[in-house]
């Protein structure tokens, strides 16, 4: 049985991609140093699964420490790098701790790595690398623009110090997944997302509107060059966005990757406006949403959503879910946590 570390595995995507990585039979070992996330989330792994998997809490920020773990597991096979911070606004404000949170702590991790036989390293990238594309959907080749905060930055950064690193060590090997906007939580609600005070995505804060904690939904903008004046984003549910991660470490460890260092989007191909995800969320839940258009959101790009091609064609993987089931999933789970 392979074991792989899976950092960051208490978060949001992190925990979807424990349960699917369980379910297809792998080991895993979660680091986490619980700063946006709980140790209960370990109840809803094991809920869905029957398996607790390995739990050490540690921040990788300390060198020391990420030495020890890898010397105590050093039959890992794979690690899936989630731990990073996320919050725009706020890498804006405090650079330093972005730059180290989301780069000091991967240049720790494949230090260790290199010390392996062999690796294999799937680095959770972002669709901010592309800033406003140019032609949209986007592909895997359209340029990366200038990032416009830290957070962005760090993703950038985090992509070209895996490519050269990869460059000089032959044993390691790796994918950086661009996501596009995941939302939704896992069918059971046993997991899901849970922002920490007033969300700032689109989806938590629907539905804490809808459950009476926010007042109305503030939609910025609506007079953008959109259909309906609105942005537009590629939706992508957790649960296959999660899977994609399985389906790439899997590439890796069979060594059916085209070369050392790949790149895939992962969206669903499909773009939706503020307003359509308002429409999904008042039909799948059946009630009205209060909302009201105000100014644009400095920093908003207009459109992006992904040219999946690449993606589905390469890795055989294709999203399952609709923007309707996200939605209704990500209610279902608001009211869970309510409850
Ligand atoms: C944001 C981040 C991006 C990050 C991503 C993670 C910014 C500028 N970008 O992207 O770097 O990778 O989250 O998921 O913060 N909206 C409203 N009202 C709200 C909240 C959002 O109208 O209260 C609109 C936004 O204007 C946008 C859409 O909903 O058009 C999605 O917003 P959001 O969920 O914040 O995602 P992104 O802006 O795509």
């Amino acid at each position: 049985m392979n074991k792989i570390l899976v950092t960051g595995g208490l978060g949001f995507i992190g925990s979807h991609t424990v349960v699917e990585l369980q379910n297809e039979g792998y080991q895993v070992v979660i680091i986490d140093n619980l700063s946006n996330s709980s140790e209960k989330v370990l109840d809803g792994i094991t809920a869905i699964t029957g398996k607790t998997p390995l739990f050490e809490k540690l921040d990788l920020r300390e060198k020391a420490d990420v030495e020890k773990f890898f010397k105590k597991h050093n039959d890992i096979k794979g690690v899936i790098h989630f731990a990073a911070s996320k919050a725009v606004g706020e890498s804006v404000q405090e650079p330093l701790l972005y730059y180290e949170n989301n780069i000091s702590t991967l240049v720790y991790i494949l230090k260790e790595l290199k010390k392996l036989p062999a690796a294999s390293f799937i680095f959770s990238s972002s669709c901010t690398v592309y800033g406003q594309a140019d032609e949209l959907p986007i592909t895997e080749n359209a340029p990366v623009k200038m990032a416009e905060s830290p957070y962005g930055n760090t993703k950038q950064i985090g992509e070209e110090i895996i490519a050269d690193t990869c460059k000089v060590v032959p044993s390691l090997k790796a994918i950086a997944l661009r996501y596009f906007n995941p939302i939704g939580a896992h069918e059971s609600t046993e997991i899901g997302e849970l922002p920490i005070g007033v969300p700032q995505n689109l989806v938590p804060f629907i539905t804490q509107t809808a459950m009476g904690l926010r007042d109305e939904l503030s939609v910025f903008g609506d007079d953008y060059p959109t259909p309906d004046g609105t942005c537009i984003r590629d939706y992508i549910h957790v649960v296959d966005l999660a899977k994609a991660h399985v389906v790439a470490l899997g590439r890796l460890l069979k060594g059916e990757n085209k070369s050392s260092y790949e790149t895939f989007n992962l969206g669903t191909g499909k773009g939706s406006s503020v307003l359509e995800v308002v429409n999904s969320f008042e039909r799948v839940s059946g009630k009205k949403l209060k909302y009201k258009i105000v100014g644009r959101r400095e920093g908003d790009i207009i459109s992006a959503y992904a040219d999946t091609t690449k993606a589905n064609d390469d890795l055989g993987w294709k999203t399952q879910l609709s923007l309707d089931n996200a939605m209704l999933s990500a209610w279902n789970w608001e009211q869970k946590v309510r409850s």
